[in-house]
């Protein structure tokens, strides 16, 4: 009997580390290491079939990879994704996507490969073009100017342009993913990686595939007004596009012109919604929370507070603590149907006429009828 007691302790005491183990090996992609690796690229003495544009790719793949980015990453989305963590999301589609309906946080790659005005030419994906019409990321910071930067500053060489993949990291250890989880869906430079610009948010479970005021991503705004470096979303962007974020202007010979308010120089990214009467900002989305169709960034340290289950519909106004606009209020990361990859039909943003599916009017609230 004692015996007996023993080994059921010794048993459950090994599920017990078993599943330790498992939930830190397989917290962010699951199933069989076959799935998505190969040892030795070969099966039935052939070499196992590749995707990707990238000729020094075409015949191996790092970390002992089945497939390239892009040939995981390639798909409709459909169903019930993200649900269980063992379905993959798809950013780029071969056929048209329907915007809105199948399309991620992100949008998808399909529109930029049919007009490259529609987002970020990303070069590993099959067919694309470099951008005809921006030889350089616009913005972006002068040092970054050279070869040895060109294919993420000049032109986007490959999704590693923009993230530093961690598929293993456990991202489920706190809802707020940072350096743990390997960031925000992996966001932070793959090429000077830092702890001090990796992106901050919470992730929505299926990518915003299903998305609504009460279901979507958290980002995380700026801790200051003047674009230095943190861990937001619109300072990553600025990493690539950097004139375009701050909100000080200043001439050439140095003198401060303008700073942080009214009138504005560039559309201001980190400035929180005010709420002061009759400031049009304090009817956001008419009162109705988070709009995903023009999201605003948390305030930093009352996003470290946030949970999944505190649902996030609640959007703060006001100079302390309050939420605000970003780089992806109104643009999307990868591509989108729309010019500049903007998250909306900017044409159709016609003042003194309704349109809600125009997001300037989403803060603007007092410029549409
Ligand atoms: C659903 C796909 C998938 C499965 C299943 C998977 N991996 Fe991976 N693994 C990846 C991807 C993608 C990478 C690419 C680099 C990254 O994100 O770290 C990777 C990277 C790695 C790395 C190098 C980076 C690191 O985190 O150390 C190792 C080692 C690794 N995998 C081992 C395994 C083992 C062992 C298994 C089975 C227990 C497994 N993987 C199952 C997708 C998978
Ligand atoms: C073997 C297939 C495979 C390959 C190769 C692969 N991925 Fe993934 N990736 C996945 C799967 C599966 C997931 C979903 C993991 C989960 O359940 O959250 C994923 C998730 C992601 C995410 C979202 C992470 C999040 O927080 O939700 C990003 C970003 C990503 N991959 C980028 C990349 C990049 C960049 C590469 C190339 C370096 C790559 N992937 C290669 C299978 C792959
Ligand atoms: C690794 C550097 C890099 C990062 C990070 C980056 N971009 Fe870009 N971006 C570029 C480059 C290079 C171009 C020009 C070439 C191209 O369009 O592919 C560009 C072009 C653009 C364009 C114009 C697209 C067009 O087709 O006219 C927009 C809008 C844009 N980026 C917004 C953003 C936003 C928003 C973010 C943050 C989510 C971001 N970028 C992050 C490098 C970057
Ligand atoms: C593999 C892609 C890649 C290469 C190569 C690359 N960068 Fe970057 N760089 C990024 C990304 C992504 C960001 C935005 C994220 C960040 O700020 O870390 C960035 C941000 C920056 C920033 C802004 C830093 C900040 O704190 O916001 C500077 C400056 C910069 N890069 C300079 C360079 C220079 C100089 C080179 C060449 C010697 C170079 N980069 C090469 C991807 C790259
Ligand atoms: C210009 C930078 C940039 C490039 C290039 C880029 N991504 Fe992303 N990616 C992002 C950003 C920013 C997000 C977060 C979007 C959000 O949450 O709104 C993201 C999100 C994702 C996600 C989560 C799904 C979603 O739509 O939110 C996956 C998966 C992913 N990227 C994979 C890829 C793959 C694969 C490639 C190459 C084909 C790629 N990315 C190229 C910046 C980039
Ligand atoms: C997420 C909220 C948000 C969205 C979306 C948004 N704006 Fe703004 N906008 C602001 C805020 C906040 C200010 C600064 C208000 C202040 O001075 O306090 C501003 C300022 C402006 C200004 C400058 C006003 C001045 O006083 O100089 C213009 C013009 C403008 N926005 C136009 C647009 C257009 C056009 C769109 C759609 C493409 C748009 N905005 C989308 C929040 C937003
Ligand atoms: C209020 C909405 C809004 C915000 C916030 C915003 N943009 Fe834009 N962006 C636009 C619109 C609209 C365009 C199209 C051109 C125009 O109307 O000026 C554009 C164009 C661009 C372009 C293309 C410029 C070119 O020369 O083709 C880039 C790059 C860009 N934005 C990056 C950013 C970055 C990075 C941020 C955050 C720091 C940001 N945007 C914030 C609305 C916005």
């Amino acid at each position: 009997m004692e015996r007996l007691d023993k080994s059921l302790l010794i048993f459950l005491i090994g599920i017990f580390i078993f599943s330790c183990i498992s939930i830190k090996v397989y917290a962010m992609v699951s199933g069989q290491c076959a799935n998505c690796h190969t040892m030795h690229n070969s099966q039935g003495g052939s070499p196992m079939a590749m995707t990707g544009n990238n000729t020094a790719t075409k015949l191996c793949h790092e970390d002992l990879l089945k497939k390239s980015c892009v040939g995981c990453h390639t798909g409709t989305n459909a169903g019930v994704i993200g649900s269980s963590h063992g379905s993959t999301p798809y950013v780029f589609s071969t056929t048209a996507p329907i915007y809105g309906v199948n399309t991620l946080a992100g949008g998808n790659f399909y529109w930029v490969l049919k007009d490259p005005t529609k987002g970020h030419n990303c070069l590993s994906i099959p067919g694309m073009q470099p951008d005809p019409f921006l030889s350089e990321a616009p913005g972006m910071p002068e040092v970054a100017s050279g070869a040895n930067c060109a294919g993420c500053h000049r032109r986007i060489d490959s999704c590693m342009s923009c993230h530093n993949p961690k598929h293993h990291a456990n991202d489920k250890i706190s809802p707020v993913v940072g350096e743990e989880g390997g960031f925000y869906r992996f966001l932070n430079s793959s090429y000077h990686p830092s702890n001090s610009t990796g992106v901050i948010g919470i992730e929505d479970d299926d990518w915003e595939y299903t998305v609504s005021s009460s279901d979507h991503n958290e980002y995380m705004g700026c801790n200051n007004l003047y674009g230095k470096e943190d861990n937001s979303m619109s300072n990553y962007c600025a990493g690539c596009h950097q004139h375009f974020h701050g909100i000080q202007w200043t001439d050439t010979n140095g003198k401060v012109i303008a700073d942080g308010k009214s009138p504005w120089f560039m559309h201001p990214t980190s400035l929180a919604l005010s709420d002061a009467t009759g400031d049009e900002y304090q009817y956001y989305n008419n009162g109705n929370g988070y709009s995903p169709l023009a999201p605003v960034a948390r305030d930093p340290n009352r996003l470290l507070t946030m949970t999944h289950s505190t649902s996030q519909v609640w959007v703060k106004k006001g100079e302390s603590e309050g939420d605000q606009v970003m780089c992806l209020s109104c643009h999307r990361a990868h591509g989108s149907p729309y010019q500049d990859m903007l998250r909306w039909d900017y044409k159709a943003c016609i003042s003194g006429t309704d349109n809600s599916n125009c997001g300037c009017f989403v803060c603007h609230t007092t410029k549409d009828k």
